[in-house]
């Protein structure tokens, strides 16, 4: 189960007090530059809600994200059987979440989640179309698609209050790199 639609856009239209950000991103690069842009604009206690098919890039924007806030990427792995990562020594505290093991409607009291909610780590979690409660309001939600084996389609969601200026950055950020201009 992912949110890409065959045929249909990824990203809907903005609801109220929402801004959206929709990107291709053709190759790993542009994925880099993302995570990248991304990483300069969070801070404590963002929550990233990243939700797409196995294979969409989730863990590879996540790599990424890691690398701008100082992480070695290589510490950032797929999911094993443990469900929680902790990455304690970049710019920020990054939990890295991965359900794909739990399934749908995965309970974040029952894998000790809520812990870690508390307003100071970043926290990532890939699959998070499986939670059973939807998390809270002010989630970026990062929803990526194929759109062939060279390129994927993301969609950034959040509410304005906490991400419109962190998403204006991150398009300044994406436009003044070359990658979209590589790729039109
Ligand atoms: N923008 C992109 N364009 C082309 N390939 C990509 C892109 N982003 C990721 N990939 C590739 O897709 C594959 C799966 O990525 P991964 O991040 O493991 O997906 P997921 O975590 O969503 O299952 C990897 O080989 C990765 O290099
Ligand atoms: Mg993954």
């Amino acid at each position: 189960m992912g949110s890409a639609v065959p045929g249909l856009p990824l990203c809907s239209s903005a609801k109220a007090h929402t801004v959206m950000l929709r990107y291709t991103l053709n190759g790993i690069e542009a994925t880099n530059v993302l995570g990248n842009c991304l990483s300069m604009v969070l801070g404590p206690g963002n929550l990233l809600l990243l939700s797409g098919d196995l294979g969409a890039g989730k863990t590879s924007l996540t790599k990424a994200i890691a690398s701008g806030l100082g992480i070695e990427e290589k510490e950032v792995t797929s999911p094993s059987f443990t469900i929680i990562h902790e990455h304690l020594n970049g710019r920020l505290p990054l939990i890295h979440v991965d359900l794909y093991r739990l399934g749908p409607h995965a309970d974040i009291t029952e894998i000790g989640l809520e812990d870690y909610l508390n307003g100071e780590n970043v926290v990532i979690i890939e699959w998070a179309e499986y939670l059973k409660d939807p998390l809270v309001e002010t989630a970026l939600k990062i929803d990526l698609g194929f759109v062939d084996e060279q390129s994927r389609e993301v969609c950034l969601t959040g509410k304005t209050g906490i991400w419109g200026q962190r998403l204006l950055l991150l398009d300044d950020c994406m436009k003044a790199s070359d990658i979209l201009k590589l790729h039109p």
